[in-house]
């Protein structure tokens, strides 16, 4: 079955989403197999984030994942990467689909209250680096 690394970034849990998010992913069929609140180090974030390093909005983005505690977890089902992108919506708010979380809850392209795996090769990259314990 396939798995997805999802975070509930700082700006969702502080504006108590976290229930409400995973609702969605649930109400899709999805199970929650893991799941972690953790406030985050600038280097585990870089870590997570390596693929950004260089562009114009990565210290951006890092100030803001390190900023509160978010909610990371392992979602699973048939799809399932390709489901939570849809049900999270496009990176930019403005352009996300009606009724998708980003749409409904994020503020912009950085504060979009959701990330998850893009690809099979980064949900393994990233459940091995959120849940070492999974290996
Ligand atoms: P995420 O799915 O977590 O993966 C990379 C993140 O970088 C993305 O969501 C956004 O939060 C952020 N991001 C991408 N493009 C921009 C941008 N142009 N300006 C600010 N943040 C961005």
């Amino acid at each position: 079955m396939e798995r997805s690394l999802v975070l509930i970034k700082p700006d969702a849990v502080e504006k108590n989403l976290i229930g409400k998010i995973i609702s969605f992913y649930e109400n899709e069929g999805l199970k929650i197999v893991e799941l972690r609140m953790q406030k985050v180090s600038e280097g585990f974030a870089s870590k997570h984030y390596a693929e950004h390093k260089g562009k114009s909005f990565y210290e951006e983005l890092i100030k803001f994942i390190t900023r509160s505690p978010l909610c990371a977890l392992v979602v699973e089902g048939e799809g399932a990467i390709q489901k939570v992108r849809k049900i999270n919506g496009a990176t930019n708010p403005e352009k996300a689909e009606e009724g998708t979380i980003r749409r409904l809850y994020a503020l912009d392209k950085s504060k979009n209250c959701v990330h998850s795996s893009d690809s099979t090769e980064s949900a393994i990259r990233e459940i091995n680096l959120w849940f070492p314990e999974l290996i």
